[in-house]
């Protein structure tokens, strides 16, 4: 391949590049250079120390991914044979390790987030980080809090958390936590805005991504915060989104990236694409990027904007020395951060293949041998999996004492989604189908299920320990075979589904995004009908969000209506622990649930207006419990509702004001901007080793065709700038101004088991800001107390600086006004018994 020109027409274009409509981002530059501060100390010096040996070919090979199935891992970078260091392996997903083999299958984030529990938030993340690590992964591509879950149809909401950021970001902080304590670089992403997949790229019928536009108080209070959170954590690497923020991509968007993460949230770890989702190369480097996934421009396209580009454009003068040994050494303090160093297998897997043999270069069909050694890194996990599955199941109807059964007599189990997909639960490639019992949505965010448990088969084995007559039906359309089976059972378990996902796959024509809020496959119909001939109907819902239930928690005949989410592996015996009583549900649901798709205010945007779609974010920070509590709309239920086969009662609520000194804008600073090791500036040097063999479409570091130099230099003001730069009034330290986590006030109220059962209850704590532009109430806090009949316990909550401020676009801080602000405690965000003002 010739080096030609046309690269300096690719690398100049788009810097925040404006497209006429809209708003636009404001550039910032230089790109803020690591500092080593705040639990990174350790990690910066290990790294400075390898990275000050390393030549201009190798730093550059750490930045850039080898491309599309150039390796063994999703993502490849080169490596380093001289020192004998083999490239990062990067792997999807957020709920385990991604096309392998004996890997488990986790509950998806959505349930985790249910639980409310970061104890089993964390075991997660650190059960998921141990079988990444065992399969010689370095990083794992989550977790996620982008999509927040602005609209329920968000195709890729179930992969994050919720769309409340207070609870989003204690679950991205305790996954990120266990995962990285597995010695394994977690990856906050997708940085950010990334809420729908409808024109999240450029497709057939635009050329550009849609962008986000938002405001900058918006952005702080509602979409930063979770990974604020997670950079506060310690994140290794955040992943920047395809789509556009104020018409500039997340992949070269110098606000978002310098500004906003390196800056303001003083983030000291790698910023790696989405794949394919960079577009230019010198733009995304000054912007901020410092890692490209999958290296090549376009999948298996075989060229490349950085590799051999980046080396020609350092070696031209036009990234300085700082820039990329700021880019190698946050790689490199990730990967000694988490301990990497000690932690390191050999890759024993392949994620092209599940064959033993095969090619180690499968997009060149190059290097046939073994590629799989087939680990089974499941250890205990699957006991850890039904737990969470049986925590995060919502109990939101529960009428005529239905729940939980007791030995029943008869009972029917109707629905494909209580039954086996016929051709096994991995058949559909990245789970690309709704067929049999859902427990996990579609696309790259998923794992192949070692085995998955249908509630069938689960349910069937209780039945025939209880001596309980069993019948069951799959067909969701035979109304014969479930007349037959319903009529007369004692309870009617009616099991349906609402899947999404990502929108390279398209189901039931829903590319990525669901098109409706209602059931798949006849489900709603098929529930009424059950209903029409059994008063004892059990509804339960493997959903990936909110679907619309009214008319089912109206039907007096459905007595019980259970949320089970995507429970992954162990779906049957977590539903049945639960309906058997065995786990008493502690659940609350992590979104409303809106009478009608309207009640949400937004939604996707399915049809484009103009190119890029513009999607104006003009809802603020009113989505899902926000919206509904702001415009007086009464939900089916509410965010934070959940019920339990016991019941609590709140009392004693005494709120502390705490001693703390005043806030303290940062000022100063930072030092310049510092290089490690010489760069080899001879041109000869750079190119392909005599007799170097390339692997075919492989990207690669070295030189082709001559390095342009003295064209025309036009980038933007200051990105070249290695000068001691100002730091920022609310930044100062990993995930903003340290004061913002001063302790303010120590609430505490008194939570009592009134019931006859043992059971955790999630008690919530809100505030009220008080503003006329706030929200009624907001969520801070939240903890899970397990009590036993007639036992008190105490639910105690710190609030925050940030807790009970709010972002002053002026100052670019964080001011607490005058507004009077209450705090608030309970069962949910509608049952809120104690209240008391914060003086
Ligand atoms: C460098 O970038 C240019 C412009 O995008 C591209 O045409 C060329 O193929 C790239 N070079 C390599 C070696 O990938
Ligand atoms: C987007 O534009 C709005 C309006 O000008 C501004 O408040 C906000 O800070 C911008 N955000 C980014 C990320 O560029
Ligand atoms: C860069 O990485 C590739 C792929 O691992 C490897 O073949 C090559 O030798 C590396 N180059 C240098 C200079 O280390
Ligand atoms: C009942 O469930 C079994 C699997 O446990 C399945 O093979 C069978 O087809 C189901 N029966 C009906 C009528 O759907
Ligand atoms: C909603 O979408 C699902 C999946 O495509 C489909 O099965 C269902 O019929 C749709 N609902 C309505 C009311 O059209
Ligand atoms: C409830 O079930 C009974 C049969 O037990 C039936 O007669 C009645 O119509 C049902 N009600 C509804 C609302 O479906
Ligand atoms: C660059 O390296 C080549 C090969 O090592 C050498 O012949 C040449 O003199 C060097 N050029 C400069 C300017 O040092
Ligand atoms: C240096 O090379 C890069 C591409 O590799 C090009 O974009 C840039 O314009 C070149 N700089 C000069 C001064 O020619």
């Amino acid at each position: 391949m010739r080096f030609d020109f046309s690269i300096a027409a690719a690398l100049t274009a788009l810097v925040g590049a404006v497209s006429g409509q809209g708003d636009f981002s404001p550039p910032s530059y230089p790109s803020p250079w690591m500092n080593g501060g705040n639990g990174w100390q350790e990690a910066y010096a290990k790294a400075q120390k390898f990275v000050s040996q390393l030549t201009l070919l190798e730093k550059i090979n750490l930045t850039t991914g080898v491309g599309w199935e150039g390796e063994s891992c999703v993502g490849n970078t080169g490596s380093i044979p001289r020192l004998n260091f083999r490239g990062l392996c990067l792997q999807d997903s957020p709920l385990g390790v991604r096309d392998t083999d004996v890997n488990s299958a986790f509950p998806a984030g959505l349930n985790a987030a249910a639980t409310w529990s970061k104890q089993l938030m964390k075991l997660r993340g650190n059960a998921m980080g141990m079988e990444h690590r065992g399969k010689g992964v370095d990083m794992q591509l989550g977790p996620v809090a982008g999509p927040l879950g602005r609209t329920p149809e968000g195709g890729r909401n179930w992969e994050g958390f919720s769309p409340d950021p207070v609870l989003t970001g204690v679950a991205m902080q305790q996954t990120i936590q266990g995962i990285q304590d597995a010695g394994v670089i977690a990856c906050a992403k997708h940085y950010i805005m990334n809420e729908q997949e409808h024109y999240r790229e450029s497709t057939g019928t635009t050329k550009f991504a849609y962008s986000a536009n938002v405001d900058d108080k918006t952005m702080h209070e509602l979409y930063l915060w979770p990974f604020a959170d997670a950079i506060r954590a310690g994140v290794g690497a955040v992943m920047c989104s395809y789509n556009q923020i104020n018409n500039s991509y997340g992949s070269q968007n110098s606000y978002t990236l310098n500004h906003l993460l390196k800056n303001e949230l003083d983030f000291q770890g790698v910023v790696v694409s989405d794949w394919w989702a960079q577009h230019t190369g010198v733009a995304s480097a000054l912007a901020g990027l410092d890692m490209t996934m999958a290296g090549d421009q376009k999948l298996a396209s075989g060229n490349t904007y950085w590799g051999s580009n980046l080396t020609a454009a350092v070696l031209n003068g036009t990234i300085p020395q700082w820039r990329l040994d700021d880019m190698v050494v946050r790689i490199m303090s990730a990967y000694y951060k988490v301990g990497r160093d000690k932690a390191r297998v050999p890759v024993n897997f392949n994620s092209w293949t599940l064959e033993t043999d095969s090619y180690q270069h499968p997009e060149a069909k190059e290097d046939f041998t073994q590629v799989n050694w087939h680990v089974d890194v499941q250890g205990n996990h699957a006991a850890l999996i039904r737990e969470i599955g049986g925590a995060s199941t919502v109990l939101l109807k529960n009428t005529n004492h239905a729940l939980p059964l007791k030995k029943p007599k008869s009972i029917a189990v109707i629905g494909e989604d209580a039954h086996d997909n016929p051709g096994g639960p991995n058949s559909c490639s990245d789970r690309g189908c709704d067929i049999g019992t859902l427990a996990m949505g579609w696309g790259s965010g998923t794992a192949n299920f070692p085995y998955l448990i249908a509630p069938v088969t689960a349910l069937r084995a209780q039945a025939a320990g209880d001596h309980t007559k069993f019948a069951n039906v799959s067909n969701n359309y035979d109304l014969a075979a479930v007349t037959a089976a319903v009529t007369g059972a004692e309870a009617a378990i009616v099991f349906v589904n609402a899947n999404s996902g990502e929108d390279y796959i398209t189901v039931d024509g829903n590319q990525g995004d669901r098109n409706n809020l209602t059931l798949w496959g006849n489900g709603d119909a098929l529930v009424s009908y059950v209903a029409s001939l059994n008063p004892n109907t059990i509804v339960v819902l493997h959903t990936v969000g909110a679907v619309i239930v009214e008319e089912h928690k109206n039907n007096p005949n459905v007595t019980a209506i259970l949320w089970a989410g995507l429970p992954g592996q162990e779906s049957g015996n977590a539903i049945t622990d639960v309906l058997y009583g065995d786990v008493n549900p502690q659940a609350k649901t992590v979104f409303t649930w809106g009478k009608s798709r309207e009640d949400y205010g937004v939604d996707v945007m399915y049809k484009n207006t103009a190119d890029p779609p513009q999607l104006d974010f003009s809802e603020g920070v009113f989505i899902d419990y926000r919206h509904f509590d702001a415009a007086g709309i009464e939900p089916s239920y509410e965010f934070g509702y959940g019920l339990s086969y016991t019941s609590f009662s709140y009392s004693h609520l005494q709120v502390n004001k705490e001693f703390a000194w005043p806030y303290v804008p940062i000022k100063g600073h930072t030092k310049t901007a510092p290089t490690f090791g010489k760069i080899d500036y001879n041109f000869s040097h750079a190119e392909f080793p005599t007799g170097f063999h390339a692997v075919h479409d492989y990207v690669y570091p070295y030189l082709v065709g001559p390095v342009p130099t003295g064209l025309p230099q036009n980038w933007p003001a200051g990105s070249k700038d290695s000068n001691p730069q100002p730091l920022l009034a609310a930044g100062g330290a990993p995930g903003g101004n340290s004061g913002l986590y001063d302790v303010l006030y120590t609430v505490s109220a008194r939570v009592t088991n009134t019931g006859s059962r043992r059971g955790t209850e999630i008690a919530q704590l809100y505030i009220s800001l008080g503003g006329p532009s706030d929200p009624k109430i907001v969520l801070r806090g939240f903890d899970d107390l397990t009590l036993a009949p007639g036992q008190s316990g105490t639910f105690a909550y710190q609030i925050t600086r940030r807790d009970i401020s709010n972002w002053d676009p002026v100052t670019q801080n964080w001011v607490i006004n005058h507004y009077p602000k209450t705090v608030h405690v309970g069962a949910s965000s509608r049952n809120l018994p104690l209240s008391a003002a914060l003086h």
